[in-house]
């Protein structure tokens, strides 16, 4: 077969196969024409989840009839003054995607710069079906219908209404969150979706975007690493999320989906989260144009960075400096259903219950609530001692001063300003892995001897695998040798755990490094093994502490960072304020 030239507009649809995979996409290179067109504020308006319209009108320059023209021709842009990609400061630099999109699609282009005349033209599947004067505000509106008509083999890949009106929103909230300064509606079926407002400031417009409770749950984020800067928000580990979808990239302004930067993200929470919880965060990463190409994916979703080490770097270590900063915090507000759940129970009002000096009277016995795994006798196990000395002044400490032990698992404190409920196993479990870090970045763990070594039977891949880290774990503070084909003998383990269960312990290792082998760094993995040696060597739930040691394990958390929750991203401690137990009483 001979070679021949394409027509022009068969080369625009075999373009916008690429480009305009579904109406998400198409309402993608809109919005952002109209960002790059300097708008103050952009409505969208949708139809049948885009499929069957999507309206942009925004505020901005505006284009006068000859650029009109040129911005449907392919490969026309006003984006790129010099040749240089690297020096694009727009999101727009091709000049394909007006004529991608009319080309499978109705298109209609309305625009008005300023102090002249509106004009339009309406492009119908690669062909101009007219034009001429339009009434409109200074800017641009932009109108696409029937989109894939007339390419069945794409419009049959389309999801469902609901499911492309979902992809639609999550690029809206993604540019909007990109811009803090531009506002945007949102309306789909005539309902307004979404609507922020112009100029808020960048925090104030995640937690718009995304959770209103961002705001009292999140640390920023400021941080530089060589000439990258990263900048946002970060959700604190306990206002963790089932999916991972509540991430949000951005590089030089532009929202982008890296499996690197989720990588570095997933690293920089590992051991403050269940693997499988996500964290919620926004992170805008800024770095010289030549430090970074964008032009490597037909969506431009996707960029390339020349120096992938160190925004690795720069993710990891920004995260958690700012956690790291967070301290004890943790997420406060106990659920609103365990609230509700807090309420009286009038058989108790017949007996008297147990009182500890904290509670001022109001009986222990409906604590159960607090307990979200096990059932468990609720007034019996309620203890408390009464302190000889006069307690200190509760203001003194941000988690308050215990008053006593509920069911042997949970430490009831009194703060200034509320009742502080605090999970002993969880939290000491974060104390124990805490001090393990410490010690390993101080040199290695203390390491205790065995009186009579201890010889732990695992299958052969599993003792491989313990064998290969030997030297690793030597330095937390295990000691171990290879003792035949399917064991592992193991002499000593780290002082802090105290008297562990040193089989599980060896065990868990195992699963551990067999779990994360592939997939983590070497560090990585060490942290996950710290986290499960803390699970064995912490106080366990049920064990009966003494004020004297409830204050200090309260103490310590205040000065440890990451206290705020277990190792598996759950509070380690819940605080009732005054104003919610005096609405549990009814007296607000
Ligand atoms: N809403 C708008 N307001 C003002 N000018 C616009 C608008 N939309 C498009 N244009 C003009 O039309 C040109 C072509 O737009 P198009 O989206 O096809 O390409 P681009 O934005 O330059 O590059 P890319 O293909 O990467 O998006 C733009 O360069 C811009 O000059
Ligand atoms: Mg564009």
């Amino acid at each position: 077969m001979p070679i021949r030239r394409l027509p022009e507009q068969l080369i625009n649809r075999i373009a916008a196969g690429e480009v305009v995979e579904r109406p998400a996409s198409a309402l993608k290179e809109l919005v952002e024409n109209a960002i790059d067109a300097g708008a103050r504020h952009i409505a969208i308006s949708l139809g049948g989840g885009g499929i069957g319209r999507i309206e942009v009108i925004d505020d901005g320059s505006g284009m006068n009839p000859e650029d009109l023209a040129l911005a449907l021709e392919r490969h026309a842009t006003s984006k790129l003054p010099g040749d240089a990609i690297e020096e694009v400061s727009t999101l727009g630099f091709r000049g394909e995607a007006l004529p991608s999109i009319a080309s499978v699609a109705r298109l209609t282009l309305e625009s008005r710069v300023r102090g002249a005349d509106g004009w339009s033209r309406i492009i119908e599947n690669g062909k101009l079906e007219g034009e001429g004067p339009a009434a409109l505000p200074p800017g641009t509106r932009v109108l696409v219908e029937q989109l894939f008509a007339r390419v069945p083999a794409r419009r049959k890949f389309l999801r469902s209404e609901r499911s492309e009106y979902a992809a639609c929103l999550d690029i809206v909230k993604r540019l909007a969150m990109a811009r803090p300064d531009i506002g945007f509606t949102l309306d789909h079926d005539g309902r307004r979706t979404l609507a922020v407002q112009a100029g808020q400031e960048r925090p104030e417009r995640v937690a718009a975007l995304t959770d209103r409770g961002l705001a009292e749950n999140s640390v920023a984020i400021d941080y530089a690493r060589g000439p990258a800067q990263l900048g946002g928000v970060a959700g604190l580990p306990t206002f963790n999320r089932g999916v991972a979808d509540h991430q949000y990239l951005f590089v030089n302004g532009r929202p982008v989906r890296d499996r690197l930067l989720i990588g570095a993200v997933r690293a920089a929470y590992q051991d403050l989260l269940a693997r499988d919880r996500h964290p919620l965060v926004a992170l805008f990463i800024d770095l010289p144009g030549d430090e970074v190409d964008v032009n490597v994916h037909p969506a431009k979703t996707e960029v390339r960075f020349k120096d992938p080490a160190n925004v690795r770097g720069l993710i990891v270590g920004g995260l958690r400096h700012a956690l790291d900063a967070a301290g004890h915090r943790s997420a406060q507000q106990p659920s609103a259903a365990a609230l509700g759940a807090w309420k009286q129970e009038p058989v108790f009002s017949q007996f008297a219950p147990p009182r500890s000096p904290g509670f001022g009277g109001s009986g222990g016995g409906q604590a159960s609530v607090w307990d979200r795994h096990a059932d468990f006798a609720p007034s019996p196990a309620a203890r408390a001692e009464v302190a000889e000395a006069a307690p200190p002044p509760v203001q003194s400490f941000p988690l308050g001063v215990a008053r006593g032990q509920v069911a042997a698992t949970y430490i009831v404190a009194e703060a200034e300003d509320g009742l502080v409920i605090v999970d002993q196993h969880a939290a000491h479990e974060r104390l124990v892995l805490e001090r393990m870090r410490a010690a390993l970045s101080d040199g290695g763990v203390a390491r205790q001897a065995l009186l009579i070594p201890e010889v732990v039977e695992l299958d052969e891949p599993a003792c491989d695998r313990i064998e290969a880290r030997i030297a690793e774990l030597g330095e937390m503070g295990v000691e171990i040798e290879r003792f035949g084909p399917n064991a592992i003998l193991v002499r000593a383990t780290p002082a802090l755990l105290g008297q562990s269960d040193v089989k599980g312990l060896i065990r868990d290792i195992g699963d551990e490094l067999a779990a994360f082998d592939q997939a983590l760094s070497l560090k990585e993995k060490l942290d996950h093994v710290a986290a499960t040696m803390a699970c064995h060597g912490s106080v366990r739930a049920g064990r009966i502490l003494s004020v004297a040691e409830m204050n200090a394990l309260l103490r310590e958390m205040e000065v440890t960072p990451h206290s705020g929750q277990c190792n598996h991203g759950r509070p380690t401690w819940v605080k009732l304020g005054h104003g919610d137990i005096e609405k549990l009483f009814g007296r607000k």
